[in-house]
């Protein structure tokens, strides 16, 4: 029998699907007027400094803000699984080109982590567990990757060390200063979860078919890749580079939107002011980045902004997250190719915490198209 729902008429929804609601959500909300992004009721700006990245992960988990104990053990068993199969360490040592793009090796790990994982002590929800394990190993993947294309030995994991200062660790071979692990754990912070943007519906959209959560993590790994997306970091950093100058702005940009290109780092789908997350993000680069990058950095947002907004009176182009990350990223030794990774580091948990949740209360997602190709053919 026909479903209620089919028997309506299909509704068309915006292109992009901007405005639909597409879920119900636990997790984070944005309030795109007031610039304001919540995970799960906590307001994101408070979380740097007062939480680490593993309890506010635990929280985008479990919905609850881990006690003393809870975040202990996950912070182990984060831990227990940052190493990852010597199968795929010699797959990056000899079957991966040193050019590869560092979040095109991710993507292709990932894959191959699915084939290699280890079957061993399965607990009750294999999502939960192989998501503690594709978390965890993120970091390892991209340090070993980048440490094998610089001719360098690799550096283990060490347990000492909490997730953000040790990825720093495996990709420099020392110990980050603690201003430096902080600035990444709060960067981390900030990236975790955003609503339905396009690689979180990627990986709900992929699990909605009752997939395998590698499928679902490969498919919004896919997602983010894009420069709409998490590919906008770098671009911003080769922007300031290219710039160089702070008096060769104004032409600089005017050239760019010239040529009908964007000014990465600017606009976003859902704030209508500034991105919450780039004051902060702002905050923590005034205090690490070189001071001539970052005012350089000021005058372009200053410059931008300006012109954007003679551009496009209606709608205000505000920077987005990805603007003062990639001085963050910078800063704290991360190098330009890895910055779209390093964010998918933080992203996975939050996919992660929406896999789950779809999960929950899924339905396929299946939506319709209208047909307006040419009418009745014949040979
Ligand atoms: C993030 C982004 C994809 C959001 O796009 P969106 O909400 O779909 O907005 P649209 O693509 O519909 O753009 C609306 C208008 O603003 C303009 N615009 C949006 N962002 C712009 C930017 N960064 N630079 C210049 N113009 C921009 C568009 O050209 C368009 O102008 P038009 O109506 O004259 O064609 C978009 O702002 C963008 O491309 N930003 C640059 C890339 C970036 O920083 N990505 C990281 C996102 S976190």
């Amino acid at each position: 029998m026909a479903s209620q729902a089919s028997k309506q008429p299909a509704l068309r929804a915006p292109p992009g699907l901007e405005g639909v609601i597409v879920a119900d959500t636990m997790i984070s909300k944005i309030d795109g007027i007031g610039g304001k992004l919540i995970y799960r009721g906590y307001n994101v700006q408070d979380l740097p400094g007062k939480a680490s990245f593993e309890a506010v992960a635990y929280l985008l988990w479990t919905g609850h803000m881990p006690n003393e104990e809870e975040l202990l053990i996950f912070k182990r068993n984060l831990k227990r699984h940052r190493k990852i199969s010597e199968k795929l360490v010699m797959f990056l040592k000899e079957a991966v080109p040193k050019s590869a793009e560092p979040f095109v090796v991710l993507r292709t790990a990932v894959s191959y982590l699915q084939m290699v994982r280890s079957k061993e002590n399965p607990r009750d929800d294999p999502v939960l567990e192989n998501g503690t394990a594709l978390g965890a190993q993120f970091p390892t993947i991209l340090a070993y990757f980048h440490r094998i294309r610089k001719n360098k030995e690799i550096v283990e994991p060490n347990p000492d060390l909490d997730h953000a200062a040790n990825y720093l660790y495996m990709l420099s071979g020392k110990e980050p200063s603690e201003e430096n692990a902080k600035a990444l754990d709060s960067y981390l912070i900030l990236l975790a979860d955003h609503g339905m943007n396009a690689s979180t519906f990627s990986a709900r959209v992929t699990i909605s078919t009752l997939t395998d959560l590698y499928s679902a993590i490969v498919a919004a790994i896919g997602t983010l890749k894009g420069p709409l997306h998490g590919g906008a970091p770098s671009q911003v950093w080769e922007m300031l580079e290219s710039i160089g100058e702070e008096e060769l702005v104004e032409t600089w940009l005017l050239d760019r939107l010239a040529r009908n290109e964007r000014i990465m780092g600017f606009g976003h789908r859902i704030y209508r002011t500034e991105d919450p997350r780039s004051k902060v993000l702002k905050g923590i680069a005034s205090k690490i980045s070189d001071p001539k990058t970052f005012a350089l950095a000021n005058t372009v947002e200053e410059v931008a902004r300006r012109i954007l907004q003679q551009r496009h009176p209606e709608r205000p182009l505000d920077t987005n997250v990805e603007f003062y990350s990639s001085l963050v990223l910078n800063a704290v030794g991360i190098p330009t190719d890895l910055f779209t990774p390093t964010f998918a580091c933080s992203r996975v948990f939050g996919w992660i915490a929406q896999i789950l949740e779809q999960l929950e209360n899924n339905r396929i997602f299946r939506p319709t198209t209208e047909y307006v190709g040419p009418p009745n053919l014949s040979l």
